[in-house]
């Protein structure tokens, strides 16, 4: 065990000096995971926890997620956390389980023998000693026996890109993707997951596959998109349940109430990322006007060498950038120019089919109303716009 994670332990373990298990639970100290979480960024760089995606779930999320799990749990549960850091995601789960009389064991896992013991030993204390406590280390990447007698397993897994080679994705993918597909196929029939995952697996389009399989390996029961991560961490969450074998009954985005006419901006318009990837894109062929987020910004008018795909206007630029709850949330602006254009892929290139200004015009109004506004913020709460969430806009303003 590191000084580190021994000087975690020991401050916890001062700080429940002279209290009984009991007047712990009332006090909720050892359980608040606001708490533990300002005691280990303390001790550990917040670099450093950032690099291997390590962050610890807060009370307002862990809260919410039990009182999904609470209705599940029969009289007997084996609650597991495949990459449980310093058991955040479970503490909230103690008073519960104690409350309705539940018999549980929890297994707690971690890559970092350091934060098996830390969750275990914290856990252990808050129960004062009332709940079975298991603890592994290892990487549940590649060993994932933890969860193979779960009827419960509760994951905040690292969102961190790996290298990965599945039928369902090749390359860089958030890690997330992959312990919610490796806790699937391991998990018992019948046995639930709820994970606090990215909001880029429920609405990116480069997980379409992945969504597919998660639903031949169980069914979604709840897929609720929860906002900000937390203060320190700038990404969007959603909770995510799913029961292992079972159909699914909710979608992964919700249905947007359509108005009277039901035609999209798909259908009015060619909608595509913009073909140049800057520093790698090579710089040959013909000189082109070019146009990148920032020029689009900053009004500054660019020129470079492009051999690829080229678009005519007149066309409205979309920035793919684009936060959730930021207004306006769809940056666009009108290019007439009938001058080939070599456009950067930090945008997104919308050519009305009948190829007119008054469709651009009309288009400009329609990304610029609180309806698409909306639209996109119920479909969408990762950074980045899908070609897909642009094509599902309602063309209406
Ligand atoms: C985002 S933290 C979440 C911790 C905890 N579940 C919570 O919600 O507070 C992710 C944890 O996963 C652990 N981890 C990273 N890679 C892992 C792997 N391959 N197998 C098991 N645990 C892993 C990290 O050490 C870290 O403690």
């Amino acid at each position: 065990m590191t000084a580190a994670s021994e000087s975690v332990i020991n401050t916890l373990a001062q700080e429940s000096r002279g209290f009984t298990a009991a007047e712990w639970n009332q006090l909720n100290a050892l359980t608040d995971s606001n708490f533990t979480s300002s005691v280990l960024r303390q001790q550990f760089s917040l670099e450093g926890l950032r690099r291997s995606g390590t962050f610890f779930t807060g009370a307002a999320w862990s809260d919410r997620l039990w009182t999904l799990v609470r209705p599940t749990l029969g009289s007997h549960a084996v609650v597991v956390d495949p990459a449980c850091g310093a058991g955040d995601l479970l503490t909230p789960g103690i008073a519960l389980l104690q409350r309705d009389h539940v018999e549980a064991t929890f297994h707690v896992n971690d890559l970092q023998r350091e934060w098996a013991s830390i969750a275990s030993s914290r856990l252990r204390i808050a129960s004062g000693g009332a709940i079975t406590v298991r603890e592994s280390n290892g990487d549940f990447l590649s060993d994932s026996d933890s969860v193979a007698h779960a009827t419960h397993v509760l994951l905040n897994p690292p969102y961190v890109p790996v290298l990965a080679q599945t039928s369902w994705a090749q390359g860089r993918v958030n890690a997330a993707a992959l312990f919610v597909h490796r806790a699937l196929g391991a998990m018992p029939e019948a046995s639930h997951l709820f994970a606090i995952l990215p909001d880029v697996l429920r609405s990116g389009s480069r997980y379409a596959k992945w969504r597919r399989e998660v639903e031949l390996l169980g069914g979604t029961q709840a897929v609720i998109p929860l906002g900000q991560f937390d203060a320190d961490t700038d990404v969007h969450v959603f909770l995510l349940h799913v029961v292992v074998g079972a159909p699914s009954s909710v979608a992964w985005t919700p249905a947007f109430e359509m108005q009277s006419q039901r035609r999209t901006v798909g259908e009015m318009c060619d909608v595509r990322v913009g073909p140049v990837v800057p520093h790698r894109t090579p710089e040959t062929g013909p000189e082109v006007p070019y146009v990148t987020a920032r020029s689009l910004t900053s009004g500054t008018s660019l020129v470079r060498r492009f051999d690829g795909r080229t678009h005519l206007g007149p066309l409205v630029l979309l920035n793919r950038t684009s936060r959730p709850g930021q207004r306006p949330r769809l940056r666009a602006r009108l290019y007439t120019s009938s001058t080939p254009l070599a456009v950067e892929n930090h945008l997104i290139v919308l050519t009305p089919r009948d190829q007119t200004l008054s469709a651009c015009e009309e288009l400009l109004e329609i990304l610029d109303s609180r309806t698409s506004c909306e639209y996109i913020d119920s479909q969408i709460a990762c950074r980045h716009l899908t070609v897909g969430s642009v094509k599902g806009i309602p063309w209406t303003t």
